[in-house]
Order: C-alpha cells, then structure tokens, then sequence
C-alpha cells in the first residue's frame, strides 16, 4: 500500500493523517487513495504495453460509482456480472463498447439490458443460455456479439473458494461442451462468436496456471479453425496482503501474451479487479470496548463481518494497522473481533501488538477490493461510508446507509 504509510507516529493517507480524517468522519468507513489507483492501473497497462488490451476493470472487485468513474477516465473499461454493475458502469461514464459481461446466471432481463446496451461482449456460460440469447436476439431481429467462457480446467493454485477454472467448478463450459456447440453453431444463427473468455480465479500468485489456460485456448482455437476477435483472458492478478506472498512477473506473462497474440490476431481483454483496487483502500475502525478473555483479550471494533467479510468467508489475514503508532506491547493475545453475533466476525490474532485503548483507531489494510462490495446489512446494520483521498483533499463517495431507511422493510 505505497500511498498509506507512517509520518512519524500517525498513519496517513497520501498527506492526510488518518486520525485527523476520524476526527471528522464517524468510523467505521472505507478509505481510498486515489493516486495508489491511478497508479495500480497505470502500472498494469504499461506491463502489457506491448500487448495493448482492452482493460475491463471486474466491477464486482469495489463497485463504487466515483471508482469506477475515476477508472473510466484512465481508460479503463468494465467486466461485469450483473444488470446492476453493468448499469453503474454505463453510470459511470464507461464507454458500453468496453463492457464485458459475465456470470452463470444472466436472466432474461440482464440480457435485454446488455443488448439494449449494445456492450462488447456477453461471455456466455452455458448451452441453455446460447439458446436464451439467440431467442431474444431472433425476436429483436438483431445480431449479438458473444464470446464463450470456457473451462480450461485449470487449476488456479489459490484458495479454493476462489477457484473457478476446474471442472469442479460452476463457471464457463468444459472444452468438450464447446466442441460440440461449435459444431452446432448453426443453431444459433442470431450469435456472432467474437471470443472466447477464461478467468480460472483470483489472487493468483503463479504464473504457471497462466500458461497453462494459454496453451489450452490456443489448442481449441487451432482445432477448430475457429477466427476470433477477442480473447478475453480474466483477471485473478494477486496483491500482497502479507511481505510473504512472491508476485506474478508480470513482464514474462506480457511476452506468452504477446506471443499468443499474434499466433491468434486476435485482441486481448483482462478483467483485472484486485489488482487495481486492493491496496488502494483501508477499512477505519474504532476501538469500541476491550474484554479480557480466559486467555486473550478481545479488541472489540466497530466494523463488523457485514462490513468486511473476507476474513469469514475465506480466513483472509490482513494486517491491521495502529491509526496511531506506539512502542507499548501488549504481552499476551490479542483478537480483533466485531460486533455481528456470529463467532466468525473476527479480523485476526495477534502477540506482542502494540498496546491499544478503547477509543483508538485502527486501520484494516489491502480492504479495496472485495470489501464494500461484498458488504451486506446482516444484523440490520447501515452501509458504512466511503470516502476518497487525493494528495490532502477527502471526499465522501458514499454516505452512511441511513438506518431509518433500512428499517422500513
Ligand atoms: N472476471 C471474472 C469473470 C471474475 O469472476 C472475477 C472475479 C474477475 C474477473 C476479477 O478477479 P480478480 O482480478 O479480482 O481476482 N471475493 C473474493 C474474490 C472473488 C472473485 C470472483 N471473481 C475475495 O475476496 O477474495
């Protein structure tokens, strides 16, 4: 997180203090830097200069209109997954001609929507949904750009409840589904095949599985003589959460991209999410109580798992960071939980932190992707606020869901 680091003892975004932003902004909240994003997406399209792809940010990573605004600026197109996403995005300012749209489970109304739209691509997941599509398209007398997300079978070497590349998994069609829907193409008349689109997972750390989805889609495509506009080759870009994790060379998977291309001519699409995002953001919580466990004391915040799930869903250890610095350990363990009643609304263990009190803030780091947008009201809790930084400017991009709002249903 290059943009959030410590000036002396205080944390600070970009050139505010965090503790002067929780003096003005009731915690708990969500805040981004806007120059780690600009960033993060100058930085990946200049890896893949030479490859030159169109680059559809995976909306469901963080899903804030002004997010996705300030990606649309760069030049950043969008995958989404949903009538919703797809909707913000148009919002947004992103042009429809770099919107891909994905999922296993478009309804007739998302894809009326997408259509409508006259996005790039629908990535389509099934045979059933080839033959919804090309209905629709029959009765609207209208010819619909579509790519195919295959199953390469692939397995993404990450957490398993982010895996999506395997036969096991829900997603995309297995290669042998695909032969044989090639072969009947002709049923579906209304459908233009443009590309064939992969994504086998997220926060992937090796570039071996890359190579192997490469070598799979170029086997398909030789075999069928298939001719293609695009391949839209997923995102699943791994951050660091920890000093631990080795990152993707992004330059030796630039030149098999690169190579691929132009066995293929075709045009690339990513659909980098994380990557753009994760460290772009923090998650601000104060210290509501201390109580002293039988054999740790439990540093109870004021963020919950409704407001930042990762931790539940998939044991995701971020760090968690002191808004204010200080060289006074706690000798024991201490765990920082949440209010939400279930036993896994809980952020981390920790021995030898530093010393906190109720009333202290702390900051939950790598919280940009994968932590608003998977928020929830579980508890009948409100949506908590986001707010952006740019150099010593803060902006609220959400307000605070209102809770009398949220009560009436
Ligand atoms: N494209 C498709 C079709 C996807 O399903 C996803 C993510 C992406 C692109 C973006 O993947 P990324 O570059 O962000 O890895 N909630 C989980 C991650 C779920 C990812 C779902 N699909 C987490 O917090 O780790």
């Amino acid at each position: 997180m290059p943009q959030f680091k410590y000036v002396g003892e205080k944390f600070f975004a970009e050139k505010v203090s965090i503790e002067k932003i929780t003096s003005k902004n009731k915690t708990p909240f969500y805040l981004y830097s806007e120059n780690q994003i600009k960033e993060n997406f100058l930085n990946f399209k200049r890896s893949f200069k030479q490859v030159n792809p169109i680059i559809c940010f995976a909306a469901k990573a963080n899903s804030n209109l002004s997010i996705l605004r300030l990606l649309g600026k760069l030049g950043a197109g969008a995958d989404v997954v949903s009538g919703g996403e797809l909707l913000k995005a148009i919002k947004a300012g992103i042009n429809p001609n770099k919107i891909v749209f994905s999922g296993v489970g478009k309804t007739e109304e998302e894809i009326l929507l997408a259509i409508k739209h006259k996005i790039l691509l629908i990535n389509i997941e099934s045979e059933s949904e080839a033959k919804l599509i090309d209905k629709i398209a029959l009765k609207q007398k209208k010819i619909i750009n579509v790519g195919f997300r295959l199953n390469p079978n692939v397995d993404a070497k990450t957490h398993k409840k982010i895996s999506t590349g395997k036969a096991e998994n829900k997603f995309g069609i297995s290669i042998k589904e695909f032969h044989q829907i090639f072969k009947n193409k002709e049923r579906f008349n209304n459908l233009k095949i443009q590309a064939l689109s992969v994504h086998i997972g997220s926060q992937i750390l090796s570039d071996l599985p890359y190579k192997k989805t490469l070598g799979v889609l170029l086997k398909i495509i030789n075999e069928l003589n298939i001719k293609l506009k695009f391949i839209d080759l997923g995102g699943g870009f791994g951050i660091n959460y920890s000093d631990h994790e080795q990152l993707i060379n992004f330059n030796n998977y630039a030149k098999l991209v690169l190579d691929f291309k132009k066995k293929t001519k075709c045009d690339i699409i990513f659909e980098p999410g994380r990557f753009l995002v994760g460290n772009s953001g923090i998650l601000v919580s104060k210290v509501q109580y201390i109580k002293n466990g039988t054999n740790k004391k439990f540093i109870i915040l004021d963020a919950g798992m409704n407001d930042f799930m990762r931790p539940a869903l998939y044991d995701a250890q971020h760090s968690i960071i002191p808004v204010s610095r200080s060289k006074n350990k706690n000798k024991g363990t201490i765990e920082f939980v949440g209010p939400i009643c279930e036993t896994t609304c809980k952020f981390g263990k920790f021995k030898n932190y530093q010393k906190l009190n109720e009333g202290d803030f702390v900051a939950i780091a790598n919280a940009g992707a994968y932590g608003s947008s998977l928020s929830s009201n579980y508890n009948t809790k409100p949506l908590i606020s986001e707010l952006i930084v740019n150099n010593k400017k803060i902006k609220i991009i959400r307000k605070k869901q209102d809770l009398f709002k949220l009560i009436n249903s």
